[in-house]
């Protein structure tokens, strides 16, 4: 061999020796892979299962601690709750503001510009990553897990605390039986005791849409090919609707957008409730489908397999059909009301007569100075559009946690009502408490409030 060529097959082989190095050896697996190719698809090869659990489960106190360390380092996660305000049934709310300041007060932050913020690296409210970005896929709450062992992934954990979480369960309340209140009689509604609950007060149609949302249907994670995240058999049948949106509310489960590519680029996404669906018109935080049975065919057909149907196909699609069983299923949800609020008259406004002071000058900020009332219109308090709040302004794009932390753009209005029961706020639950997300929207509105008048803007939206 000439000495060029042997120059040239030693530079060949140091070139494969790279590639292949980068390929085995990403940080996080495959994904990474993935990432940096920017495919779309994720592979379908499957490694044997007992070989990626072993390295899953080796894995997890890593990724846990690491995740553990990102969110600690942002929040004071220490419970502080006001026993005096609490849920339908009982659950008391959590006090905030739980993010961390990097050495300046609420009053100086409100008064800097999003350049300045920016530019200081002093934003609180980051984009919140998966706690396991790369990977993604619906994650329980351990409360849930307690009384669901099948809902357990054994590569991760759901990483926020339970007093930041909605009640569990929670309460549900019927459009067309309001005379009930809790007409899940303070338990878990499931497959086995729905109809002994609800047989005689819903008809055989909506009867039938809410067995199949309390049934399971094979899902990304939980399916029985090797490429599943459970170790339990009753795991491996897969997820209801009602795991996630519980009791017709929510466990705060959390997931990653399925529409967005490439993996790092995917948002966070929280639960929403389904309670008051039926005054809604877009669906979905940023897709605006435009009726609850799109959304609800859509959520099997593409958000169970991160809008992949390669993958719906190999781990077990399950399509409705749309005439029977999409339209019971969305009949059902159509019921589910808002929890009462004793204080708003029939426009959704404060009864004065029942409100103190501090919840008064709270509703006139509201639809004064703070200008919430702009998107958030009574008596739902939601608009039903979507706005690009444009957060972006007050931070750089990096990587952190495994997530590109870059521009949202365009995110639905949520309604405001019941909203002290479905903590943490905003699409991904980076804002844990209401004062955190009064705080986020006095610096995305640039209002610059006094302390008092951020008060009284909670103490109105825990009447709402
Ligand atoms: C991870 C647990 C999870 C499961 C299981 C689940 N959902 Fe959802 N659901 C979500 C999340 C997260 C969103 C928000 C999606 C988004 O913002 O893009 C959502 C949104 C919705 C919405 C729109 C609500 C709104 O306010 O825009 C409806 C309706 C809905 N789901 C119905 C269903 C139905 C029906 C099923 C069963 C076929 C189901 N969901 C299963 C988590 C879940
Ligand atoms: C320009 C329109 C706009 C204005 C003004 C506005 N909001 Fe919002 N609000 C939104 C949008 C859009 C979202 C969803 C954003 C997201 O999830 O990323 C939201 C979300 C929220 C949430 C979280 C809802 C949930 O279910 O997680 C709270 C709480 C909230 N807003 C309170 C307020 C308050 C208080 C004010 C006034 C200080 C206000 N908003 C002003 C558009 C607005």
């Amino acid at each position: 061999m000439s000495t060029l060529k042997r120059v040239e097959s030693i530079v060949v082989l140091f070139f494969l020796t790279a590639i292949a190095a980068t390929l085995l050896v990403g940080p996080r697996g495959s994904t990474t892979v993935l990432a940096q190719q920017q495919t779309s698809f994720t592979p379908v090869v499957e490694e044997p299962f007992a070989v990626v659990m072993k390295r899953d489960k080796e894995a997890k106190p890593r990724v846990m601690a690491e995740h553990q360390r990102l969110l600690e380092d942002r929040y004071d996660l220490s419970p502080h709750v006001d026993p005096n305000v609490t849920m339908t049934r009982g659950k008391p709310i959590s006090v905030g503001p739980t993010a961390r300041l990097k050495g300046v007060t609420w009053e100086q932050l409100g008064r800097m510009s999003p350049e300045e913020i920016r530019e200081k690296g002093l934003f609180p409210y980051l984009p919140l990553p998966h706690v396991n970005h790369p990977v993604g896929g619906m994650v329980f709450p351990q409360c849930e897990v307690k009384v669901l062992p099948r809902l357990e992934r054994f590569d991760m954990d759901f990483d926020l605390p339970e007093q930041f979480l909605p009640e569990f369960p929670p309460a549900i309340f019927l459009t067309t039986r309001a005379d009930l209140g809790d007409g899940s009689k303070g338990q878990l509604v499931t497959n086995e005791n729905f109809y002994d609950l609800f047989n005689g007060i819903l008809n055989p149609k909506q009867l039938d849409g809410l067995r199949l949302l309390l049934t399971q249907f094979p899902q990304q994670q939980f399916n029985a090919t090797a490429d599943r995240k459970t170790e339990r058999p009753d795991g491996m049948r897969g997820v209801a609707c009602f795991d996630c949106h519980v009791n017709g509310h929510t466990s705060g489960a959390a997931h990653l957008a399925g529409d967005t590519r490439p993996q790092e680029n995917r948002r966070r996404i929280d639960t929403p409730s389904l309670r008051g669906v039926n005054i809604q018109r877009l669906f979905g935080s940023q897709r605006a489908l435009r009726t609850v049975e799109d959304f609800t065919e859509f959520e099997q057909r593409a958000a169970y397999f991160d809008g992949d149907p390669l993958l719906a196909t190999k781990k077990g699609l399950n399509i409705l059909d749309r005439g029977s069983q999409v339209h019971d299923m969305a009949e059902f949800q159509e019921l589910l009301d808002f929890p009462p609020a004793p204080k708003l008259n029939l426009l959704g406004r404060l009864d004065r007569s029942k409100s103190t002071e501090s919840e008064i000058r709270g509703e006139e900020l509201f639809f004064g100075k703070a200008q919430c009332a702009a998107c958030h219109t009574p008596p739902f308090y939601t608009d039903n559009l979507m706005h690009d709040i444009k957060v972006e302004r007050f931070y750089k794009s990096r990587m952190e946690g495994g997530m590109m932390i870059t521009a949202q753009g365009p995110i639905k209005t949520f309604p405001l009502r019941g909203i002290r029961e479905s903590p943490p706020y905003l699409h991904d639950g980076r804002l844990l408490t209401l004062e955190d997300s009064v705080e986020f929207f006095n610096l995305v509105l640039q209002l610059d409030l006094a302390a008092r008048d951020k008060k009284d803007l909670v103490a109105f939206l825990r009447v709402l």
